[in-house]
């Protein structure tokens, strides 16, 4: 069977890795030599609030609730979250998406809290959420208003808003980019980043320009995670898609730094068990955000089962923090890979079609030295195979399922 191999390395890295061994040196050694350099390596990251170190976990209104988000909503979540055992697992970050704020400023140009769904106040939200142990995440835009248009962007505002958003006690600010001037968010967003840097509060900084100017090759100077994709809407294809798009830019993840396909739909309704599942499995690989998009103070048993199975939150967690690859398709069938702490390789073998099928991961494909013999963990079953495997595991996979394996040498 004809099989398609692919590598970014083969197109992009090797000859930047060369352009950079070659054209970098002369200016390294020149630059030791001048008084400006603890100046550059400080100019080297816009943002050095030490977040981020592994993917940000927690929950975001957006998905389930869109515009319908209050406080109520927000502080049930929050105890949800502890009560249910997730906050324990690392859903930490309990963030607010958009059309919290009142459609005006204040007298001093603040932002404020919409009188209606959020009365008590921002402020009163983040002490309850601090409460819980949690963190607070918010929502704005680098532009003049947010994409909801029911209340105003940051852009021009950055340095106060920031202050305001410190002075709240907030934890994480997610940043949109919708009714803006057109000009570039290379432009946009750092000003934002300068403002929280000088804000007196580590925020983690998440960037939301779907992808638009490839984020991934300047988003590192610039905020913690950044969106590679539009929206995420709550089916198998969207899902897929979003993956994909998000796995192009693997080699630019990074503890700091991370490719965010967006939000999880999980529990919403929208796809299968076995796809969510392979949601799941996907982002937990792609080192991507795990932020739940569902209802968590009425969650399904089912969803549970997904959202805290802790092996697969260890796998995304973990402090390695290498992307998995899309290293080989065969059609419908894929195999996904990506190195883990203590010479562990994670696989997800994925089949996207119709019919149930044996998919084969082979050795020299995962990046594993042939002859290497490993045992396999099955992350989804919880057990370890008694049978040991040399060279290549193959494993059954339904329609739309995936399965999850570390790979522990042995031998
Ligand atoms: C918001 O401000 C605009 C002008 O800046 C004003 O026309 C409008 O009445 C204000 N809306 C509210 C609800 O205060
Ligand atoms: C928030 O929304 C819920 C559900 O619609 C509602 O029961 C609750 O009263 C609302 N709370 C506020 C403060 O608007």
């Amino acid at each position: 069977m004809k099989m398609k191999r692919f590598s970014a390395c083969d197109f992009f890295v090797i000859p930047l890795l060369l352009f950079i061994i070659c054209f970098s040196s002369p200016f390294i050694s020149a630059s030791r030599l001048l008084q400006s350099d603890i100046h550059e390596v400080h100019r080297r990251s816009l943002l050095a609030n030490g977040l981020g170190a592994t993917p940000q976990m927690g929950w975001n209104s957006w998905n389930h609730f869109n515009c319908m988000v209050n406080e109520t909503i927000v502080r049930q979540t929050a105890d949800a979250l502890v009560s249910t055992g997730l906050a324990k697992l690392g859903y930490r970050y309990v963030n607010i998406d958009d059309c919290w704020a009142e459609l005006n400023r204040t007298s001093e140009g603040k932002l404020i809290g919409n009188k209606v769904t959020f009365p008590s106040g921002i402020k009163a939200l983040a002490d309850y959420v601090h409460s819980k142990g949690l963190k607070l995440g918010i929502y704005s835009d680098a532009g003049f208003y947010t994409c909801s248009k029911r209340m105003p962007g940051s852009l021009h505002h950055e340095e106060i808003d920031a202050k305001t958003f410190a002075e709240w006690g907030i934890d994480y600010l997610k940043y949109d980019n919708c009714y803006n001037d057109g000009s570039k968010p290379t432009v946009r967003y750092p000003v934002m980043t300068r403002a929280l840097m000088k804000a007196g509060r580590p925020i983690f900084f998440s960037l939301c320009e779907w992808g638009d100017m490839h984020p991934a090759t300047w988003g590192a100077h610039v905020g913690n995670s950044w969106r590679t994709t539009g929206d995420i809407t709550d089916d198998w294809k969207s899902m897929v898609s979003r993956a994909d798009m998000n796995e192009v830019f693997a080699d630019y993840a990074r503890p700091g730094g991370w490719n965010d396909p967006d939000m999880l739909e999980i529990g919403n309704g929208g796809m299968t068990h076995n796809e969510y599942v392979v949601h799941f499995s996907l982002w937990s690989v792609s080192k991507a955000p795990l932020l739940i998009g569902c209802d968590v103070s009425n969650i399904a048993k089912d969803t549970m089962e997904i959202l805290a199975n802790k092996e697969v939150i260890q796998v995304n967690q973990d402090p390695l923090g290498v992307q998995a690859k899309k290293v080989r398709y065969e059609g419908d069938l894929e195999i996904w890979a990506g190195p883990l702490s203590g010479y562990r390789t994670v696989i997800v073998l994925v089949n996207r079609g119709p019919t149930r099928l044996p998919i084969t991961a082979l050795w020299e494909d995962i990046e594993l030295p042939v002859d290497t013999v490993v045992k396999a963990r099955d992350l989804w079953k919880h057990k370890t195979l008694s049978k040991s495997f040399k060279n290549q595991l193959t494993a059954e996979t339904d329609s739309h399922a995936c399965k999850m394996f570390i790979l522990t040498p042995i031998s």
